[in-house]
């Protein structure tokens, strides 16, 4: 059996004393994908990524699975990337794949490569002038504020110009500003999981009620979604419009845009959620894409 290393942190790792509230997700990855990659001869081997080098030894590939704590200490994660790829390990997805993927500044590449994607203004700080004058460009009332670096709408908010901070405010991070939305209270945000570039399947994500964030932390829920043509092409083209050959897994996020169509709001290539509820094909299509990517 061929060994691959499915990289965890220490709040995901089954043997966790304390797990997260989301390492449910773990093992919903780990039941889909043990079986498939037995039967092309792949043994999973989970393991933290903070581990020694030495627990690695003997992995062909390692994925970057559930390390969901790499945001904290982007840099030591990094490194260990290099330095497994270094000892040869195949590294999905590569290092430098992680690096372009690590601060939101890649979807300035994505539109510039001619990518759909919602209006964005880049600020090293944001102040109350700033955001009203920011409104104005957009032509918009709404607007989200988030972090260049984030995850799980970490620091994010949303301003209303009836209702805004005082004159005296600013937001205090590296931040992006986008107009608001409407889409995403009503049919809310659409994922598709590419493996190897192929799509493998797509679901909705929505809001609570009341909410704007299709987080589960916020009460945010999933169901499947047949994605349509028109949808299967938008969320192709960012793959395509990807500065490098497509990688084996990316969650591709998309949003209804008020011309209609779908623009992109995330590509997720570090340690993206691949939803096998929602995609029963996931593991097999996964476990071919790491076997032939060994015998290459
Ligand atoms: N421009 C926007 N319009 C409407 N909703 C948005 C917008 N930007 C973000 N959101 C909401 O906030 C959530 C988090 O934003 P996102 O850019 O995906 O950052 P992250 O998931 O990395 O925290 C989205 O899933 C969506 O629900
Ligand atoms: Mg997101």
């Amino acid at each position: 059996m061929t060994k691959i290393g499915f990289l965890a942190c220490e709040t995901t790792v089954p043997s966790s004393g304390e797990r997260r509230g989301d390492a449910f997700e773990h093992d919903l990855m780990i039941a889909a994908l043990e079986p498939a990659f037995a039967e092309q001869g792949l043994q999973l081997h989970v393991i933290d990524w903070e581990a020694p080098i030495e627990a690695f030894d003997g992995i062909a590939l390692a994925m970057l699975g559930t390390a969901w704590n790499y945001q904290d200490k982007s840099d030591q994660f990094i490194a260990k990337l290099d330095a497994l790829s270094a000892s040869g390990i195949t590294v999905c997805n590569a290092p430098e794949v992680v690096r372009w993927n690590a601060t939101k500044t890649y979807l300035r590449d994505l539109a510039q490569r001619g990518a759909h994607t919602i209006p964005t203004e880049w600020r090293s700080d944001v102040t109350t002038a700033d955001a009203l004058a920011a409104m104005e460009r957009f032509g918009c009332d709404k607007m989200v504020v988030k972090r260049q670096v984030g995850a799980g709408a970490l620091d994010q908010i949303l301003l209303s110009r009836g209702d805004m901070p005082p004159s005296d405010w600013h937001y205090g991070h590296a931040a992006m500003l986008q107009p608001f939305l409407p889409a995403i209270a009503e049919e809310g945000e659409l994922s598709f999981i590419f493996i190897d570039g192929a799509l493998s399947h797509a679901l909705r994500k929505r809001p609570a009620a009341g909410d704007y964030r299709i987080q589960s932390l916020y009460g945010g829920t999933e169901s499947m979604h047949e994605p349509g043509t028109a949808e299967i092409e938008a969320a192709s083209a960012i793959i395509a419009a990807l500065p490098f050959p497509a990688p084996l897994y990316a969650r591709i996020d998309m949003l209804r845009a008020v011309d209609g169509r779908l623009t992109i709001m995330e590509a997720e290539l570090i340690e993206p959620y691949l939803y096998p509820e929602q995609g029963p094909d996931l593991g097999r299509r996964l476990a071919l894409a790491v076997a032939k990517r060994l015998s290459q």
